[in-house]
């Protein structure tokens, strides 16, 4: 089976079964452009049915590269509001400015140039060369892995390292369809190779698939273990009114309104307790009802009943509700 056939079957089940997603509609290369930029930050983290909402209302509002550069950050924040990782909307915003300032208000063609924009690592630069472009260029996502893992039978530790992933990936061909073609096969990964129950009946590649002759569709990740780390979380209350306050201490959640938290060595009240996967780690948070001593820099009462008035995180609203049910 030569490369070319397995592309035509892919595009061509691509072509029957692709959702309508709003960055796939037929527009100007202008904002093929700012769409694709747009879309793939939000994708970055973030599954498809969640971020098409949050893609049209941000497009309607900012609708290219010149009003995001101005857009004010606060203000902006809001349309971020529940996809998480808010540094990558910081960054989006930076790297429009970046693109108003030295190239015209319009992205750079060539990988390198944008690997350099913030927020823009290997595989947003691939996937804005393909989706944007049209370029020959493969973005190795969660769901191509998928595709060539189960494709190829990939089982050993060394055969699904990114370093070997990325050199297979063009076992699957390239296309002049190539925004198509990238598109596709994320959609083939989402759609039909799913990590659990994949539906081979309905698969293109079933006559070319190793793992479905040999029946065997369990998926080897690369190890990425989460560490574990133990946080207090101080609940300093007045009636309605709790305090929170801006976080420049950690990485993650920066610049974002938390509940004052400190890092401790392990915990020992195993009762209130919560769980986040924030970053790259597993975050075991203490809650302590507390009293102010002393004052507390960078910090705020906040009414518990007016909190859609703020833009908080997910993991400060979760903290929230657990308050709700527990006090
Ligand atoms: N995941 C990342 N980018 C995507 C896209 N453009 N379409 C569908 N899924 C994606």
């Amino acid at each position: 089976m030569t490369k070319s056939i397995l592309t035509k079957k892919i595009l061509d089940w691509y072509d029957n079964n692709k959702r309508p997603l709003p960055w796939r509609k037929k527009f100007s290369q202008i904002k093929r452009e700012y769409y694709t930029l747009v879309s793939e930050f939000m994708l970055q983290q973030t599954q498809v049915v969640t971020v098409v909402p949050y893609f049209n209302n941000f497009i309607k509002d900012i609708p290219n590269i010149s009003t995001l550069a101005k857009f004010n950050e606060h203000k902006l924040m809001k349309y971020w509001e529940g996809l998480g990782y808010y540094s990558r909307v910081r960054n989006l915003k930076k790297t429009a400015q970046v693109l108003e300032k030295n190239f015209k208000g319009r992205l750079p063609r060539t990988i390198e140039e944008l690997k350099l924009l913030p927020g823009i690592g290997e595989y947003t630069a691939n996937a804005i060369m393909a989706i944007g472009f049209n370029k020959p260029f493969i973005p190795l996502d969660g769901n191509i892995e998928r595709v060539i893992k189960r494709l190829l039978n990939l089982k050993l530790i060394s055969e699904v390292s990114k370093e070997n992933l990325i050199s297979k990936k063009f076992i699957l061909g390239t296309s002049v369809r190539a925004s198509d073609y990238a598109q596709a096969l994320m959609e083939l990964g989402a759609l039909i190779c799913r990590p659990k129950n994949p539906v081979c009946s309905q698969c293109p590649l079933i006559k070319n698939c190793k793992s479905f002759k040999k029946n065997d569709f369990e998926i080897v990740k690369e190890s990425k273990k989460k560490i574990d780390k133990f946080y207090l979380l101080n609940v300093y209350r007045k009636n309605n009114k709790f305090l929170l306050i801006k976080n420049t201490k950690f990485r993650f959640l920066k610049n974002l309104i938390i509940f004052p938290m400190k890092e401790i060595s392990k915990h020992n009240n195993l009762k209130k307790t919560l769980n986040f996967k924030i970053s790259n780690m597993n975050m075991i948070v203490v809650i302590k009802f507390s009293k102010i001593k002393s004052s507390i820099p960078n910090s705020y009462w906040i009414d518990s009943s007016k909190l859609d008035n703020y833009t908080l995180p997910t993991f400060t609203k979760k903290i929230f509700s657990y308050l709700y049910k527990n006090i």
